[in-house]
């Protein structure tokens, strides 16, 4: 299997549980620790366990180069791990105070901080709005644009600061019960990350790399991961490359949320390779 997302290996664990010694799990992860967390975690399987610090948009070349052609089964648990979320080394919160990075691949050049202190006002609205999903983008960036004429902003608490008296407006109340900062910052960690076009890339090259009846599986956490992986599957239904095998995303149950809060969002969806007809 190829878990493209090994986190500190906690799915790889469990999957590697039922691997005998000729079994082979390929890790990726672009964060260099989660890679050594895993290596600790995985380290009593039976199986072969090859980790590679790497990211998923280049899974064909990665997994081939060490030697395996074909996989049965290939798991992408996107988004970030709670312990990327409290490392200030990735800039991520906005619950502590840390430098504004939010890159976690750190190969990545441009930060967080790149991106609110030099684009135009308008940019800046677009992105939190087509990434956040932020309704008022305009007014944030309005707000962020002003702030910065004054300082820089370089943390993450300044950010969101910002972010919260820009959605304050006397007389009206938001009614979500999310953080403020929320859209903002997960509209910059995506574009930060090229979430979306990574994703997309591990999306097209998944078939090439799965063998007959092999299986994908995707856990993403909101509705711009969900559409793309939803879209590809069924895209690839049509043309007789998958079969899905989840008509409808599998949820975490109300149980589940109780234990794992941040499993609230989970989506997850599975397609299966088709037999070659040819
Ligand atoms: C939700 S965590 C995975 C947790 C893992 N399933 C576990 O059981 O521990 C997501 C992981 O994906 C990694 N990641 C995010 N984007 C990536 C990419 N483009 N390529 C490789 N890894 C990526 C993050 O660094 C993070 O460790």
């Amino acid at each position: 299997m190829v878990d493209a997302t090994i986190g500190h290996g906690g799915h790889s664990l469990l999957f590697g549980r039922s691997l005998g010694p000729d079994g082979v799990i390929v890790g990726l992860d672009v964060d260099k620790k989660a890679i050594q967390g895993a290596q600790f975690r995985l380290k009593d399987l039976a199986c072969k366990v090859i980790l590679i610090n790497g990211n998923f948009s280049e899974i064909g070349e990665l997994v081939r180069e060490q030697g395996v052609e074909k996989a049965d089964f290939i798991l992408a648990d996107l988004g970030v791990c709670s312990a990327q979320l409290a490392d200030s080394e990735f800039g991520l919160s906005f619950q502590t105070d840390m430098p504004l990075d939010m890159s976690i691949d750190k190969r990545i050049k441009t930060t967080a901080a790149d991106i609110v202190n030099k684009s135009d006002e308008k940019s800046l609205a677009d992105l939190i709005y087509k990434f956040g999903q932020e309704r008022a983008s305009r007014r944030i960036s309005r707000f962020i644009v002003r702030e910065r004429e004054g300082r820089p902003i370089s943390t993450t608490g300044q950010l969101a600061s910002i972010v919260c008296r820009a959605l304050q407006r006397p007389g009206r109340k938001r009614r979500s019960r999310i953080h403020p900062a929320t859209r903002t910052f997960q509209a910059l960690r995506i574009a930060v990350n090229e979430e979306l076009e990574n994703l997309e890339r591990l999306l097209a090259s998944a078939p090439g790399l799965l063998a007959e009846h092999g299986r994908m599986a995707v856990i993403s956490y909101h509705s711009l991961e969900d559409r793309l992986v939803k879209v590809n599957f069924r895209a690839n239904e049509k043309d007789g490359i998958y079969k899905v095998v989840t008509k409808k995303p599998i949820l975490p149950s109300r149980e589940e949320i109780g234990r794992n809060p941040r499993a609230r969002s989970a989506k997850l969806r599975i397609a299966e390779k088709k037999q070659s007809t040819e």
